[in-house]
């Protein structure tokens, strides 16, 4: 029996929260273990839909444990937000249900103003971040300034933190011709969310631990996509955070073989949110049927998603750099209905064939797409259950894939709907 991690093969926003919610009936433990509320993870169960920012996606269901590993960015006053919401549709949240490390690096509101400092500074070049002060607070985490969630236990030495921490983004602030922030209102500020955030904190290490002694299965629910991981993605056009798989380890204090099967959510075709290369990219009829059909607009900024169509070199790759066991292909039924579907199978750059995505993002600028023309089908994928229920055409195009990144198609989504699902081998018990 293995552990699984579901990371993002692509650009983020491949369905990981509608696979997490269901592999989640299979598993006791649903941990995140990188980004913050910049992810946006939507279930939709029995028609209800429920979005997930901050919250293992696990939090659904009554007698599973989520957790919240060190690797988190959290934003109290957004997970505070965010646990109200959910409670208003039903779903229970209570220290017993949920934990959260004591030592994730916590996101201040001069975090989001810098963020939102920093975009504009970038001018005609912005990375369209998510503005949550996702890369600020990371930053102040590796230049050791970092405020972490133990921290609000000790409101003296809190104090002394944050003077530090001010008087570097202050003196920023001040640089940018942006009001400063005054320690004292910022302290108060978590002196009234620290109790509601302090009911939930724990040694996550330990709770993780204890949990596999007693032979729980662990379902580590990656955010973003490895094509925006700091190291592999197409930086600087990235997130400030690895959700490379092992991550899953580093940022919830387990050694890396506590993840065993890694299960890399793909989108039948590619989507991106923000700037950057994205070498598929359509911008004629098709790339907005593909948006209009798969419904591509982001889940916590709203922003219309960039579409084009799949590319077997990138997910290859990231599947390659991530050591992907298998794949949950999700959203062929938006492809329902196109006579002709193309997949890349490399590139040209500069008159030359390659088939991978270099590091410089001038070179990936200059990508052009090798395509392979296929068929679509006729009939229609959406809501299959069963591999027999999908048009024969459908089941080439998944042959295709398979064939073309070098990795087996665990799982298929044909719907949001939870139970829409095909499954072609239990990731646990691989
Ligand atoms: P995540 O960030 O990877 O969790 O993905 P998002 O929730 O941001 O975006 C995926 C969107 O596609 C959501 O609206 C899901 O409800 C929806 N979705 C997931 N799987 C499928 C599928 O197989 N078919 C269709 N049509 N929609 C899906
Ligand atoms: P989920 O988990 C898609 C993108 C932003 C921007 C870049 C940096 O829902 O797949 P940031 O605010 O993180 O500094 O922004 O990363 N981005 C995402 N795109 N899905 C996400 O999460 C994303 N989280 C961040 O659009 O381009
Ligand atoms: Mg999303």
């Amino acid at each position: 029996m293995a552990n699984v991690a579901v990371i993002g093969s692509q650009w983020g926003d491949e369905g990981k929260g509608k696979i997490v919610d269901w592999l989640s009936s299979r598993a006791d433990v649903v941990v995140r273990f990188q980004g913050g509320h910049n992810a946006g993870h939507t279930l939709v169960i029995d028609g209800i839909t429920y979005k997930l920012h901050l919250l293992p996606s696990g939090i659904v269901r009554r007698s599973k444990l989520s957790v919240i590993g060190n690797g988190v960015v959290i934003d109290p006053w957004a997970l505070q937000k965010e646990i109200e919401t959910i409670r208003a549709q039903g779903v229970e949240v209570n220290p017993q249900k949920l934990v959260i490390s004591e030592s994730a690096t916590l996101i201040l509101p001069v975090h989001p103003m810098l963020d939102e400092a920093m975009e504009r500074a970038r001018g005609n070049d912005p990375i369209g971040t998510t503005k949550r002060g996702i890369g600020p607070a990371y930053e102040d985490k590796i230049a050791r300034r970092g405020v972490r969630v133990c921290d609000l236990r000790d409101p003296e030495s809190l104090k002394g933190k944050l003077e530090k921490m001010m008087f570097h983004h202050n003196a920023l602030l001040r640089g940018f011709g942006e009001k400063e922030v005054s320690v004292d209102e910022i302290h108060a500020q978590l002196m009234e969310v620290a109790p509601e955030i302090l009911q939930y904190a724990g040694v996550v290490w330990r709770v993780l631990d204890e949990a596999r002694k007693a032979g729980k299965k662990i379902l580590f629910e990656g955010a973003q996509g490895m094509m925006l991981d700091v190291d592999h993605g197409t930086y600087p056009f990235v997130t400030s955070s690895n959700m490379h798989a092992a991550q899953a380890a580093t940022g919830s204090g387990m050694g890396p073989d506590a993840v065993g099967f890694v299960l890399g959510i793909t989108k039948a075709y590619t989507t991106r949110v923000g700037s950057g290369p994205f070498p598929t990219e359509l911008e004629d009829a098709d790339g907005q049927r593909l948006g209009e059909q798969g419904h591509e607009f982001g889940t916590t900024t709203g922003r219309k998603r960039r579409c084009g169509w799949f590319d077997a070199a990138l997910v290859r790759q990231t599947v390659t750099i991530s050591g992907i066991t298998g794949i949950a292909l999700t959203k062929i039924d938006v492809l329902d209905g196109f006579k002709t579907i193309k997949i890349c199978i490399g590139y040209e750059l500069d008159g030359k064939q390659i088939d991978y995505i270099p590091a410089s993002s001038a070179e990936q600028a200059r990508l052009k797409p090798v395509y392979e023309e296929f068929e679509g089908w006729d009939g229609t994928t959406n809501g299959a259950k069963s591999w027999a229920e999908l048009p024969a055409q459908a089941v080439k195009y998944v042959k295709r894939i398979e064939e073309l990144i070098g990795c087996p198609v665990t799982l298929l989504s044909t719907s949001p709907e939870r139970d829409d699902t095909i499954l072609m081998q239990d990731p646990f018990h691989a």
